[in-house]
C-alpha cells in the first residue's frame, strides 16, 4: 500500500513539473479590459506613446499619433487602476468597450469544432482547427477535376503553405487571394474557404461567370504556424512562431520588401508589428513573393485580395506614402462599388480608400509590395468585420462568419465588374 501511494505521488509530481509548457499553460485574459482613450492634446499623444513604448501591460490596437484621437487599449488586469490613474490624473475620456477578454475567448470555444472534425462537417457557423481546413481543401480537390493543390513551400515550424487553384478553362486572368497572414483574425480563412466553395459549387450565375472567367489563386492559411497557435497557445497571437531572441514571432504583413522598416512597422522583436531581420527573412512571406515570381506573369495574375480583420475597411494602396497610387481613381470607384455591395448585402458599412488614409501608415506588407512589383493593379486589403471599435476586436461571433461571407463575395462581384467596365483584364491590350 505504502509503495503503491508512494509510486503515485512520484506519478502526480512528475505530471506537476512535466505541466509547465503543456496546453494547460495557454495563456489567459481573465479581467483584462479593452478600452477606448480619447486623445485631447498633443500631452495626451506624448504621454500614449510613451506608454506603448514602456510597458508590455498594455496591448495597443493602432498607435497614438494625433490629438482628437480615439484608441483602443487592451489592459491587463493587474493595470487596471494604473490605467484609471493615468486617465483621471491627465484629464482624458476612457470608455470600457469589454470587461473581460477571457469571457469572450470562453465564450467563442464552444464554436470551435475539435481538431478532429472530419471535412464532411465543414461549414461556415463554426471555426475550425487547421486540420480540418487542410482536410476540407483536399476534399476540393479530389471532388473536382478544375481544382487543384498549390505548394508555395513550408512554414518556419514545417507545416506546408498550402493553396488551391480554380481554373475552368485556359487563357483567363489569376486573382490571388491571400487570407490567414495574421494568426488570430480567424474570420479571414473562413472567408476565403467559403470564397472557394461558391467558386466551385455555386449556380449564381454571376459566381459562375467568376468561376469560369477568372482563374484563382488561394491561400487560406498562409501564416499556418501562427494560426495553430492561435487555437493551441494564445487566442490573441498575430505574428508567426519564429523565435528571435527571448520573444517569437514576425509580422508577416511587415516583412515583405517594400519600404521595409519603414513607418508603422517595428525593428523591435517583442513588438507586434516586428518586420524581421531583413525583407523576406520569414518562409511565409518569401513563399508569396516566390510564387508570384514564378506565376504573377506566366499565369496572367493581374488581381490580388489580402483578407484581415478588424475594422470593416476596402484598402487599396500606398499603406506607407500619401502619394497617389498610379491608378488611384480607379482602385477608389471599385473599392466604392465594392463597400456599396456590402451594404446592400447586409447593411454593414466598410470605408474604402489607400491604406494610409483609412487605417494607418504601415511599411512592408503584401499588398504595396505586390503592387509595386508585379503587373497586378487591382489589388486590396480588406479588414472584415466587425466595426473599427467593435468591442469583441478579433474574435468575431461564429454568427457573424456567414453574413460577413456572403458580403464579400457579393463585393467581389461587384469590384470584378467594375474593374472589367474599366478596361482591366484585356491582356492583349497590356
Ligand atoms: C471617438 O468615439 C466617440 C464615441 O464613439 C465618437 O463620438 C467620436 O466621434 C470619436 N472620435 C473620433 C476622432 O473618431
Ligand atoms: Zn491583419
Amino acid at each position: 500500500m505504502l509503495d503503491k501511494s508512494i509510486i503515485l505521488l512520484s506519478l502526480c509530481l512528475i505530471s506537476a513539473v512535466m505541466s509547465c509548457g503543456q496546453d494547460e499553460n495557454k495563456a489567459r485574459y481573465d479581467n483584462y479590459r479593452l478600452v477606448r482613450l480619447t486623445l485631447k492634446t498633443t500631452d495626451h499623444v506624448d504621454l500614449l506613446q510613451e506608454l506603448e513604448e514602456e510597458s508590455d501591460s498594455y496591448t495597443f490596437y493602432g498607435h497614438a499619433l494625433r490629438p482628437d484621437q480615439n484608441l483602443t487599449v487592451l489592459v491587463a488586469a493587474h493595470k487596471i487602476y494604473e490605467m484609471q490613474d493615468i486617465v483621471e490624473r491627465n484629464g482624458m475620456d476612457c470608455t470600457v468597450l469589454q470587461p473581460n477578454i477571457q469571457k469572450l475567448i470562453d465564450d467563442e470555444d464552444s464554436t470551435v469544432k475539435s481538431k478532429n472534425t472530419p471535412a464532411s462537417e465543414f461549414d461556415w457557423d463554426h471555426y475550425f482547427h487547421l486540420e480540418t481546413i487542410f482536410s476540407w481543401m483536399d476534399k476540393q480537390i479530389a471532388e473536382n477535376d478544375f481544382v487543384e493543390a498549390l505548394h508555395l513551400g513550408s512554414t518556419y515550424e514545417g507545416l506546408p503553405i498550402r493553396g488551391l487553384k480554380i481554373s475552368k478553362k485556359s487563357g483567363n486572368t489569376g486573382i490571388f487571394v491571400e487570407a490567414g497572414i495574421h494568426a488570430r483574425e480567424w474570420i479571414s480563412p473562413a472567408v476565403a474557404t467559403y470564397l472557394i466553395d461558391q467558386l466551385i459549387h455555386s449556380e449564381d450565375p454571376e459566381v459562375v461567370d467568376l468561376a469560369e472567367n477568372f482563374d484563382w489563386y488561394f491561400v487560406p492559411v498562409l501564416n499556418a504556424d501562427g494560426y495553430k497557435y492561435t487555437f493551441e497557445k494564445d487566442r490573441l497571437w498575430r505574428k508567426n512562431t519564429k523565435p528571435y531572441g527571448r520573444c517569437k514571432g514576425v509580422d508577416l504583413n511587415r516583412n515583405f520588401d517594400i519600404h521595409w522598416s519603414g513607418t508603422g512597422s517595428s525593428t523591435k522583436k517583442c513588438t507586434y508589428d516586428f518586420c524581421g531581420s531583413k525583407a523576406f527573412s520569414e518562409p511565409e512571406a518569401l513563399a508569396v513573393k516566390l510564387f508570384l515570381d514564378e506565376f504573377a506573369n506566366k499565369n496572367k495574375i493581374q488581381t490580388y485580395f489580402s483578407l484581415h480583420s478588424f475594422s470593416q475597411l476596402y484598402m487599396f494602396p500606398f499603406g506607407f506614402t500619401t502619394d497617389r497610387a498610379r491608378n488611384y481613381d480607379d482602385l477608389k470607384k471599385i473599392g466604392e462599388k465594392a463597400v456599396e455591395a456590402i451594404k446592400n448585402t447586409h447593411g454593414k458599412i466598410y470605408q474604402t480608400g489607400s491604406s494610409i488614409e483609412t487605417i494607418y501608415p504601415n511599411s512592408g506588407d503584401s499588398m504595396d509590395f505586390v503592387y509595386s512589383n508585379y503587373n497586378i493593379p487591382i489589388v486590396y486589403t480588406i479588414e472584415l468585420r466587425g466595426p473599427p471599435e467593435t468591442p469583441t476586436l478579433f474574435i468575431l461571433p461564429a454568427a457573424e462568419i456567414k453574413p460577413t461571407c456572403e458580403e464579400i463575395l457579393n463585393s467581389f462581384i461587384a469590384a470584378l465588374k467594375e474593374a472589367r467596365q474599366l478596361g482591366y483584364y484585356k491582356r492583349d491590350e497590356l
